[in-house]
């Protein structure tokens, strides 16, 4: 980051001295304020729950723009990424700064391959849960388990060990929410197998079993690809925050992974998939695209607590580009599938047609985001519902560990450690009645 050639004046009309902050200015965006010395000059905090208006970082890996609805992975824009390159391509592409040479993708996808295998005690931790639990409170403990058998990586001052535990958990995550999808349908887990795509290869395991031989098809396996890739990162959204933090203490990747999974889970976050399905399913069940109009009016009535999910977001006041990449891969897997008039389908894009032009949704510039779609081509797929958030974190493991590394490879990292606005009890005693 650089100095521009501009400060903010901090005055105060109560007559304490007025304080001036430098403004620094990255490489496109906003310029930040720079307020490190605040609290020293003026014995005062800034106050901003939820971080709408604070950069808690500097990063040069993803950018957003939520006005244009613009979103690139180290300057590339994903509508490039998702057509041109593949799942593989983006994690080498996010993790080291730039695309792939023809020798570095033959090495990755090779080093990646080659550790989709997990350690064999992996699977008697599933036995500890019961067969129906939520595929997110099993990958939450499988993730944090694997800093159980990794060792020989989890010191995140070493550059090297950083670089094998990227490596170790983007090959593994696949083979944890696979296996945590045959738990819970009682079916055998099925290897990694190092002949199949990245995608093909999570196909096999979540769908192969060893009673015949898995035909990975292809229509599907691009789609997954694609997937993965509009999932793979996102800037300082809620999860990454939290593995950041988390990481900030000087934890082993693995649990500072685990965090950034329990915090996906929430449905205002990855969650949001699942909970959008869920509610497509109600609107089916309840009538269909003739309730439309009565759902439409429980979400605009704040009382009801009914929110459109997959709708909205705290960066993108335009349209969430993965969202029309996402609509088109639903075309692609549906048409494949034979299932061009899911009704599903036909009730989100009635859902968005009505919201586009419903006032409510366009004064407070609600578009379709991420999870809109995605949820109704994974269970086109044969996804569960209950996994569609997993599949989100298996994608998204990039993003968060490459953010990681990025803040532990900065020799001013600092454990992160916010302050607050004090509201509760001033010192008091503990009456003498108060005898124990
Ligand atoms: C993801 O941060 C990221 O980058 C996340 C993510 C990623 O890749 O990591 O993009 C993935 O999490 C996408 C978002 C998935 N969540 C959902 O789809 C859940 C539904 N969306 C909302 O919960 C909400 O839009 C958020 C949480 C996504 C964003 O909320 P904000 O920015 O805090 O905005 P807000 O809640 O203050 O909403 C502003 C107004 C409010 O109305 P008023 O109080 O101004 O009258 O819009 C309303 C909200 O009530 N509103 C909605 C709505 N989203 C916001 N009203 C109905 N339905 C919605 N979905």
């Amino acid at each position: 980051m650089k100095l521009v050639d501009n400060k903010a004046t901090l005055s105060f009309s109560n007559g304490s001295p007025s304080v001036e902050m430098p403004v620094y200015g990255g490489s496109i965006g906003p310029d930040v304020i720079d307020i490190r010395k605040l609290y020293a000059q003026t014995g005062m905090f800034t106050y901003d729950p939820g971080f709408l208006s604070t950069a808690s970082c500097q990063s040069a890996i993803t950018y957003i723009d939520g006005d244009k609805g613009e979103l690139l992975y180290r300057g590339y824009p994903i509508e490039q990424l998702a057509t041109q390159a593949d799942y593989l391509d983006t994690c080498f592409l996010l993790l080291n700064g730039e695309l792939p040479n023809e020798t570095e993708r033959g090495d990755f996808h090779k080093l990646v391959t080659n550790h989709t295998m997990v350690n064999e005690q992996m699977q008697f931790f599933l036995r500890g849960f019961r067969r129906d639990a939520h595929p997110m409170a099993v990958l939450t403990g499988l993730v944090g388990a694997l800093s159980a058998f990794y060792h020989d990586s989890t010191d995140i001052n070493n550059p090297e060990h950083r670089r094998i535990a990227a490596i170790r958990l983007i090959a593994k995550m696949p083979t944890l929410v696979a296996m945590s999808y045959k738990y819970g349908v009682g079916q055998p887990y099925m290897y990694p197998r190092n002949d199949l795509s990245y995608s093909g290869n999570f196909l096999r395991m979540m769908f192969g079993t060893p009673c015949e031989d898995y035909k990975v098809n292809p229509v599907l396996e691009k789609a997954l690809d694609r997937i993965f890739i509009l999932h793979a990162d996102h800037e300082q959204n809620a999860s990454t925050s939290t593995v950041r933090l988390c990481g900030s203490s000087g934890t082993n990747p693995f649990a500072a992974i685990a965090a950034g999974v329990a915090c996906l889970w929430g449905p205002a976050h990855g969650g949001a998939n699942e909970a959008c399905l869920n509610m497509l399913e109600d609107i089916q069940r309840n009538g269909g695209v003739a309730k439309v109009g009565e759902f439409m009016n429980q979400v605009k009535d704040k009382n009801s607590g009914v929110k459109l999910m997959g709708f909205g977001h705290r960066v993108y006041k335009n349209y969430d580009p993965r969202a029309k990449l996402m609509q088109e891969t639903c075309n692609e897997v549906l048409a494949e599938l034979g299932l061009e008039n899911d009704p599903l389908f036909k009730l989100a894009k009635e859902l968005e047609k009505i919201a586009l032009e419903d006032d409510y949704f366009v004064q407070r510039k609600l578009y379709p985001n991420v999870d809109f779609y995605s949820g109704i081509v994974q269970r086109a797929i044969g996804i569960p519902v209950s996994l569609f958030t997993g599949i989100f974190a298996l994608a998204r493991t990039v993003g968060w560990i490459a953010q990681l590394n990025e803040m532990l490879a900065d020799p001013e990292y600092k454990i992160g450690r916010p302050r607050q606005l004090f509201t509760g009890a001033a010192r008091r005693d503990v009456p003498a009645s108060f005898k124990r």
